[in-house]
Order: C-alpha cells, then structure tokens, then sequence
C-alpha cells in the first residue's frame, strides 16, 4: 500500500499525483516506469515516472483519463492508498552529455520527457524542448519543461496556444538552423512515428519511449512486445526507450488498437 500525498488537476483530464515511496524513489532513473493496481481487483496501469524526490522518498505520476482504471485512479484523493506501486521498472536513459539534445513532448508525454530533460541539463546538454498538445487544456509543465531547457518551443494542433500546428513542424525548423546530437520523443505513437521519419532523413539518432498494453511489467507475459530492429523486444525490460528509427510503429499500432470495443465497454460500465 502507498499513500497519495499530493493530487493536482493539470488539466480536466489529466492529473498528477505525488506517491509517498521511498524504496522507488530511492532507486529511480530518468526513463523508468512504475505498474500501479488500485486495488485487488484493478488492472495494472504502466506510467513513466514524471519526477521524484530520493530524499523526500516521492514519486510523481501524471496521467490521463482515458480509459475505465485511469478514471476510477483520477477519483482518488490526497489521503487515500493505491494497493500496488511497483518500480522502478524498465531501463533508465543513458546519462551523459551528448551535446544538443532536443526534447519533444506531446500530450501526456510532456510528463515523461520533463525529467529527461532534467537529468541531461545537469550533465552539461544544450536542451532544446519542444511541446505540444492537441488544444491549450491538454497541456501543461510549460513553466517546469521551461527550467529545464535552454529553448523551448510550444504548439497546439488547433493554435488555442502558443504555435499552430505539430511539434515535427518545429523540429523541422531547428533541425535545419542547429547542429543537433540527439533526439528524445515522447508522445502518442503516431507523433513518434512522425518525429522518426523526420530525424532520419538527417540522419539524427534519435530516441523514444513506448507504453504498449503491460501485464507483469517483468518479462514474462510478452503482452508489451515490439519488434525493434526486426527483433523481438519486451518493452518493460529491453525498454522502454529505443531507437526510434527501428521501431516497427505500424505493427504496434496495430496492437494497441486490439482492445479498442472492450476499453470503451468498460468505461461505459463503470459511469453507469
Ligand atoms: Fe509482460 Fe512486458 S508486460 S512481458
């Protein structure tokens, strides 16, 4: 059981909670991932770590409501438990300083991308962030993704904020004014795809992280596989940050589509 110390609306659909776990906060790295089950009965629900605090023994989480778990986690309050909390998981990024490192995060993915771009600026990086959301009210961290980056660039699909249009259309731009040593995605699978097939045009290695459907979040199920390479891999534990131009995106696409219908039964029961 772990207590929720701290809930925060970012946006009407998207929240942040603040974990009291001091073992997971103890050992996480930039990249890592956490599987929640609110309950006995719940589903287990991936989430990359957004910050956390080793001292203070906290791990944020953001998310948002999408599906039936992660509404009925959203009803949750300051005070309440969550029954499993466990992590930290997968591999974290390498850190070092590779020089200019440009961030892209778009909607939720804004929340796993900030403490990458954190832990690379204190390394020494140039961080170059881009941001964006389909509208203003799904996004947020603007002032946060700010302190981390030496530029940053925010868009929004419908242009309710900041710049008309798609982060790749941003990314463009700077790819052709800067020298740039290493991409980050993080975003919708469709948005990955995009930045990846921009990036390897120039040749720019870049790099991503997916949240595919988990079980166990240990190996040992295969539900979270992506063919990388022409390799099978498991996200969990071979990722979740891979190469971006060796993703196979169409394939897993495919898959997260799988469970569309009961998805959408299952929010319709739990509202009813
Ligand atoms: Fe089961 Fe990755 S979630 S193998």
């Amino acid at each position: 059981m772990v207590k929720i110390i701290k809930k925060e609306v970012l946006t009407p659909q998207i929240k942040l909670m603040v974990i009291d776990a001091p073992r997971v906060a103890r050992h996480a790295k930039a990249g890592q991932f956490v599987i929640v089950r609110i309950n006995e009965e719940g589903e287990r629900i991936p989430l990359t770590i957004a910050d956390f605090d080793s001292e203070k023994g906290t791990v944020s989480i953001i998310f948002q409501e999408v599906g039936k778990s992660t509404i009925q986690l959203g009803e949750l309050n300051e005070g309440d438990h969550i029954t499993d909390f466990v992590g930290p998981l997968g591999k974290e990024i390498e850190e070092k300083n590779f020089g200019h490192v440009v961030c892209v995060g778009g909607g939720v993915g804004i929340a796993p991308i900030y403490p990458k771009a954190k832990v690379l600026k204190k390394l020494g990086n140039r961080i170059t962030s881009i941001i964006g959301a389909r509208s203003s009210d799904l996004l947020f961290w603007e002032d946060r993704m700010q302190s981390v980056s030496d530029a940053l660039y925010v868009t929004t699909d419908d242009g309710s904020y900041g710049e008309k249009g798609f982060v790749t259309s941003v990314l463009d731009r700077v790819i052709q004014k800067e020298k740039i040593d290493l991409v980050i995605a993080v975003g919708p699978l469709m948005m990955m795809k995009m930045v990846s097939l921009l990036t390897k045009k120039y040749e720019l290695p870049t790099l991503v992280s997916l949240n595919p459907i988990m079980v166990d979040g240990t190996g040992m199920c295969g539900c979270c596989r992506v063919t990388v390479g022409k390799e099978c891999k498991f996200t969990c534990v071979d990722g979740p940050v891979f190469d971006g131009h060796s993703v196979d995106y169409d394939e897993l696409l495919a898959r997260q589509r799988n469970y569309l219908e009961e998805e959408k039964r299952a929010v319709e029961n739990w509202l009813m």
